[in-house]
């Protein structure tokens, strides 16, 4: 069983590659930015409250995500194990996951920092699409999507997220240079931080993830 933390600034490819590494190691992610976006789309009370803050590029207040992930991770199908994808993301949030895990029985195997400048979060946010269809995230130039009728899922139908407009782009780093990145310091001290150069093709930081998983 293989529990890890991904973090990262905005746009660092958290989510591009958790999917690879999930779907090698037979885990399960989860990403509390989806799950809040799927409960905006539905207009859940939880979603109803998240919504003003992610148009803002803020963080949702951690009582409402320590909730959620509470719901989560005793979910039967996350027993094989997890990866957080963009939670936890203040010292808070860390601390109420330690403690859910001391009870649960739980193990932290690696907590995995992709690194990438700021100039280029910018050009990689700006450029994001994503397919409502099969929720897989593109590049218009980097990975750009499938043409519509190729698309092996189904139809794509690809949309720009709210928040990545540059104008909240600059307020979400921000927002992570501030309450995110003292978490780099909190899990150094633990002894289990990684540190992965986030920068190069999708293949190379895809191959220094699994040696820093398989190190453990
Ligand atoms: P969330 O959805 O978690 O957003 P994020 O952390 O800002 O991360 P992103 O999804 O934007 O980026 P990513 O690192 O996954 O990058 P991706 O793989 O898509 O959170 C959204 C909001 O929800 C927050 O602002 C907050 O309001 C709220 N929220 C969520 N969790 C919370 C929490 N725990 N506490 C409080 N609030 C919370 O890649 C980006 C782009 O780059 C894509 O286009 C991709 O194709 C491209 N790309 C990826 N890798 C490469 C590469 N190697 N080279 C070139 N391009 C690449």
């Amino acid at each position: 069983m293989k529990n890890i933390i991904f973090i990262g600034p905005p746009g660092a490819g958290k989510g591009t590659q958790a999917e690879l590494i999930c779907k090698n190691y037979g885990i399960k992610q989860i990403s509390t930015g989806d799950i809040l976006r799927a409960n905006v789309a539905q207009m859940t009370p939880l979603g109803i409250s998240a919504k003003s803050f992610m148009e803002k590029g803020k963080l949702v207040p951690d009582e409402i995500i320590i909730k959620m992930i509470k719901e989560e991770i005793t979910k039967p199908e996350n027993s094989n194990g997890i990866l957080f994808d963009g939670f936890p993301r203040t010292i808070p949030q860390a601390i109420a996951l330690d403690n859910m895990m001391v009870e649960l029985g739980m193990n932290l195997d690696r907590v995995l920092l992709l690194e990438v400048p700021d100039e280029e979060i910018i050009l990689r946010l700006s450029g994001r699409r994503i397919c409502r269809t099969c929720q897989r995230t593109f590049h218009i130039v980097f990975n750009p999507p499938p043409d519509p009728k190729e698309c092996d899922r189904g139809v794509c139908d690809i949309y720009q997220r709210e928040d990545d407009k540059e104008e909240t782009i600059m307020k979400r780093l921000a927002v992570y240079h501030d309450q995110t990145s003292p978490l780099i310091d909190y899990y150094e001290s633990k002894g289990k931080l990684v540190r992965i150069n986030g920068v190069g093709s999708l293949e190379s930081i895809y191959d220094l993830i699994t040696k820093a998983i398989q190190n453990n």
